[in-house]
């Protein structure tokens, strides 16, 4: 492990400066270190007691610092060291420093294709490395001052081997939550991914969240309620879904380019979002596949200024923080 590392660390010499988000497992912080000037977020993972054996890893912890030490790409955040401290039992993981993350930055973005193209291209570099990141939602994922979008949080992912018929349905935050995975499915795959990126993707040019359900039945209609009700036509391994019935309420149409355009979505908007949608896990693109489509419009998907308003994003981080003293 320790190879990998690109921080030298004397953890006395790092000062904690303020809460950067807290999460299921702890909080994570920016930290500074006054001897370098280095500056890096350091993710607090506490033991769960509840549910780990006294003194245990948590496996979020095992699974984030193992798959995140193999990974190196513009688009996923940087782990740079992990360190333990014996007084709380804490973990720690020294990151790199980030200025947001998306739900907070959301409302005020503009350039969604560029952070759209930089998205799928973190999905399609963890994908081409059979990992599956199972929890892309706007919270993990984070934005400099630079424009530069990194995803974080992978302490729901995985390796993915295609004989795999143990992997847990706990997956998925609802609202991102594909449809093979609501539905029970034997299996799922690299697709459920993608099916997140495509609502995350609606939701960053409309700033609101496309399926929005309470339960999981109630997110399932949602989707249904949309892109109509699946057929086995449509999707031929839907009849071995658990929680499939063939009583469901049938919606008939995919209601995607009648209701988007009612949002503010382009033409062009929409029909990439069409593409993503696809119930059938075997037949919904690829992130490889999806970087190629029409929608970026190259080099502008890439080049263009992107640069986030410092304004909103010092505003929301002010926010967040007074959030953080009341709570
Ligand atoms: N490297 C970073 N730079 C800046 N902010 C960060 C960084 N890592 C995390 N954060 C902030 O902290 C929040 C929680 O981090 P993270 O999602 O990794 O923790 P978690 O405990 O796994 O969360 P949860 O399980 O609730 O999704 C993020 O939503 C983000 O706001
Ligand atoms: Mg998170």
């Amino acid at each position: 492990m320790k190879d990998s590392l690109t921080l030298t660390p004397n953890t006395s010499a790092w000062i904690r400066q303020h809460q950067l988000g807290a999460g299921t497992f702890g909080s994570v912080a920016k930290v500074i270190n006054h001897e370098t000037q280095q500056i890096t977020a350091v993710k607090y993972i506490r033991p769960n007691k509840n549910y780990e054996e006294d003194g245990e890893i948590p496996s979020t912890a095992v699974r984030e610092v193992h798959i995140l030490k193999e990974l190196n790409h513009p688009n996923i955040i940087r782990l740079l060291y992990v360190d333990f401290n014996p007084d709380d039992d804490n973990i720690l993981l020294y990151l790199e420093c980030m200025v947001i993350d998306l739900k907070r930055y959301i409302n005020a973005l503009n350039h969604e294709e560029s952070y759209t193209y930089q998205l799928l291209s973190g999905i399609e570099y963890i994908h081409s490395r059979r990992i599956l990141h199972r929890d892309l939602k706007p919270h993990n994922i984070l934005i400099d001052y630079a424009g530069i979008l990194k995803l974080a949080d992978f302490g729901l992912a995985r390796y993915y081997h295609t004989t795999d018929r143990t992997l847990t349905h706990e997956v998925a935050t609802l609202r991102y939550r594909a449809p093979e995975v609501l539905l029970n499915a034997p299996t799922y795959s690299m697709a459920i991914d993608v099916w997140s990126f495509g609502c995350i993707f609606a939701e960053m040019c409309t700033k609101k969240a496309l399926f929005f359900g309470e339960s999981e039945i109630e997110q399932l209609y949602k989707i249904f309620q949309l892109l109509g009700t699946p057929t086995v036509e449509l999707w031929s391994e839907l009849s071995e879904c658990l929680y499939y019935q063939t009583l469901f309420p049938k919606w008939t149409e995919n209601k995607l380019g009648f209701e988007m355009p009612k949002l503010n979505m382009t033409d062009s908007q929409i029909n990439f979002l069409k593409v993503i949608l696809i119930y059938s896990p075997k037949r919904r693109p690829m992130a490889n596949q999806l970087l190629k489509h029409p929608y970026f419009t190259y080099p502008m998907c890439v080049e263009k200024e992107i640069r986030p308003n410092a304004t909103v994003i010092d505003r929301a981080i002010r926010e967040q923080q007074r959030k953080m003293i009341n709570a």
